[in-house]
């Protein structure tokens, strides 16, 4: 059997947002993907900015890795997504899960885009479905459809290391909130059985990090760690305590703060608004028409 791939993995972590964007590249060459980059947004001046992920590019070119592939692993509602920002620039194409043509659909409507809109998948170059597979240079990047926090969730397995979106946070945090449209608690219960189920000492690196002020960003635990720990699920957690539990903590939860932004951006794969007849793009804010959490 042939020995399991070490890719390399660099983090950086946007304290905004507590999103961990991922540098991975193949140890034996120069090809390397970006999982979820974060664009930069400031909602009082609603301005965007590129700073957080120019660093990102930073290391790509002080590296002169080949960036082949931007991913999403799924539509984020708490940050502004990079994406189409890195594709002007690296050119590389951005892939997603096909699940976020239901997410589009959903949102078009709230946001009234009617047929401004065509809530295909069409923006994004690429979507994955789960057992789809790409090469990365001398790595293998296989898909595994992990949906439950949103429909379109999709982790991407390379070598001992799975990118896993919002499905398990760090040991201590337990997992992603299911009360988004489309979200479905016993889905990602699911799901994340399929994640505890890959090897052991597979490197399950989260999206998220909320670390306190000057403590060290969470970047990944192992199956083995989350499987003993993790406070929502570890010690095999029966799928009903799991809802039970994920239900009464959704309730709780308030709506994130740039879901409207993040969305209406990320949803184009990370492009803002056309610009209307003034030059200017704008986003569309729909009043009393959110409920928490969706
Ligand atoms: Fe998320």
């Amino acid at each position: 059997m042939n020995p399991v791939a070490t890719p390399l993995v660099e983090h950086f972590h946007h304290a905004p947002t507590g999103t961990i964007t991922y540098l991975v590249r193949d140890p034996a060459g120069r090809a390397a993907a970006i999982i979820d980059p974060v664009l930069d947004y400031d909602p009082a001046a609603a301005r965007t900015s590129t700073v957080s992920v120019d660093a990102v590019l930073a290391r790509v070119r002080g590296q002169q890795l080949d960036v082949q592939w931007i991913l999403e692993t799924h539509a984020h509602a708490d940050h502004l997504s990079a994406a189409g920002y890195l594709h002007d620039v690296l050119g590389a194409p951005v892939g997603i899960g096909r699940g976020i043509i239901a997410v589009q659909r959903h949102f078009s409507d709230l946001f009234g885009w009617g047929d401004t809109f065509a809530a295909d998948g069409s923006d994004f170059d690429r979507l994955f479905d789960d057992g789809d597979c790409l090469a990365l240079g001398s790595l293998q990047v296989q898909m595994l459809a992990t949906p439950g926090h949103t429909v379109d969730g999709m982790t991407y397995c390379i070598g001992d290391a799975a990118f896993i979106g919002d499905t398990l946070f760090a040991p201590a945090s337990g997992t992603a909130r299911t009360d988004f449209p489309g979200g479905d608690a016993a889905q990602l219960h699911a799901s994340i059985r399929r994640l505890l189920a890959l090897p052991a000492q597979t490197r399950l690196f989260l999206c998220h990090d909320y670390p306190d002020e000057g403590k060290p960003v969470t970047t990944h635990a192992t199956v083995a760690e989350q499987a003993v720990h993790n406070v929502h699920v570890g010690g095999e957690v029966g799928q009903q305590d799991f809802i039970a539990r994920r239900r009464r903590r959704d309730s709780a939860l308030p709506v994130p703060r740039l879901i409207l932004p993040a969305l209406q951006v990320n949803l184009r794969g990370g492009r803002l608004p056309p610009a209307e007849d003034d030059g200017v793009s704008y986003l569309r804010i729909p009043l009393n028409q959110l409920d928490a959490g969706s």
